[in-house]
């Protein structure tokens, strides 16, 4: 008989493997079930321990999928390695909830998601600057608590998008995407911060400056700042890309608040650490032209006081990749990833995950991101 909250699928099945929430759409649990995979998932929506993860890894499992939500530490994974898994996938791109060089100590793969949140992701955070910019939830409120009774001048005035400056902070997959619809949909100029050029997108944008030109417009400039001040002094609104680790953990404080231009948007997509979310309170407050986006939060899933509160924030619950088609195939991934390692196969050297999403099953792990710490190839 099951555990109680887990439900068990291929119970026959030769590898015992736990998913620790039940995951979207059925090509996952095919994948695993076709690998010789009994699929232990967790029935219920609460967050699990790290002692009930253990608890229900109990001496002899194979491989696990877990959520961003849960702690995936050392000593958990010491746990795994003891209970004979060789194989974890996170189902998440981010992966700051994991230990990873306790994974690799333990010898243990770990898996995630990537490639499939892309323009997910990046769509969701031009929803919000949209929504903060304009003041679309505020509006919506406003309308439905009865309080529109005519057409104003003056009422409910934004920002104006076109022609401005956008900046984002981490220019990797879901950041360029991000810049490339601001700059292609508003004929925006784009500044970005981030350790490495991008070239690719300052092609891309080049090219697409050239063509405007070429139609009689003006043309569109993509540069990457020295400095992340430099970036939040420039740009009418900042988007935030990049990963969370001791480096960017509170990297929009206070001070880099100020910087900000006083009606700026400042979006958040990406880990609510990276904006210290008492201070943005207190910003948001002394400026109430300056508006917010935010999909993450610093304590997720709680909020700093006094944020609910404030007008010119948006606030929704970490919801930037929930489309079906990207949760969907994260799921594939995740499952694609547990279902290669236990069978040996080597990894994925293809551009883009998209063989993984219909159609036969490529034979290799889509995305490990300790391979080369564990000389997996
Ligand atoms: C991720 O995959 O890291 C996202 O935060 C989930 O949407």
């Amino acid at each position: 008989m099951a555990p109680k909250g887990w439900t068990v699928h291929n119970p026959d099945g030769d590898h015992r493997v736990i998913v620790t929430k039940d995951l979207p759409g059925r090509r996952w649990l095919d994948i695993l079930t076709a690998a010789g995979c009994r699929v232990e998932v967790c029935t219920s929506d609460d967050v699990l321990t790290v002692d009930e993860i253990a608890e229900h890894v109990g001496v002899a499992c194979d491989g696990v999928i877990g959520q961003l939500t849960e702690d995936w530490n050392a000593d958990l994974f010491g746990v795994l390695a003891a209970a004979g898994v060789t194989a974890y996938s996170n189902y998440a791109v981010g992966y700051n909830n994991v230990d990873v060089a306790g994974a690799t100590a333990a010898g243990i793969p770990v898996g995630n998601t990537p490639g499939v949140l892309t323009e997910t992701t990046a769509e969701m955070a031009l929803a919000l600057t949209f929504s903060a910019g304009r003041r679309v939830v505020e509006a919506d409120r406003f309308m439905r608590g009865g309080a529109y009774h005519g057409w104003l001048p003056t009422m409910f005035m934004g920002k104006r998008f076109h022609g401005g400056t956008v900046g984002i902070v981490g220019a990797g997959r879901i950041g360029a995407a991000y810049g490339r619809m601001m700059v292609e949909g508003h004929k925006m100029n784009l500044v970005y911060f981030d350790l490495y050029p991008n070239e690719t997108l300052e092609r891309y944008i080049e090219e697409y400056s050239a063509f405007l030109v070429d139609r009689g417009e003006a043309p569109v400039t993509c540069s990457r700042t020295d400095t992340i001040e430099e970036l939040l002094a420039l740009s009418d609104i900042v988007s935030l890309h990049t990963v969370l680790d001791d480096s960017t953990h509170h990297l929009i404080n206070a001070e880099r608040l100020a910087a900000m231009k006083p009606d700026a948007i400042l979006v958040n997509s990406s880990r609510g650490p990276i904006i210290d979310e008492a201070a943005l309170v207190e910003h948001c407050r002394a400026f109430p032209l300056f508006t917010a986006g935010l999909d993450v939060f610093e304590d997720e899933p709680a909020m700093k006081p006094g944020l609910a509160d404030l007008d010119n924030v948006v606030i929704v619950p970490h919801i930037a990749s929930a489309t079906y088609w990207t949760r969907e195939g994260m799921a594939t991934l995740a499952a694609a990833n547990v279902a290669a390692i236990l069978q040996g196969y080597p990894l994925w050297t293809g551009d883009d995950v998209l063989p993984f999403l219909s159609g036969d099953v490529p034979e290799t792990a889509p995305s490990i991101v300790n391979a080369a710490e564990l000389e997996l190839h």
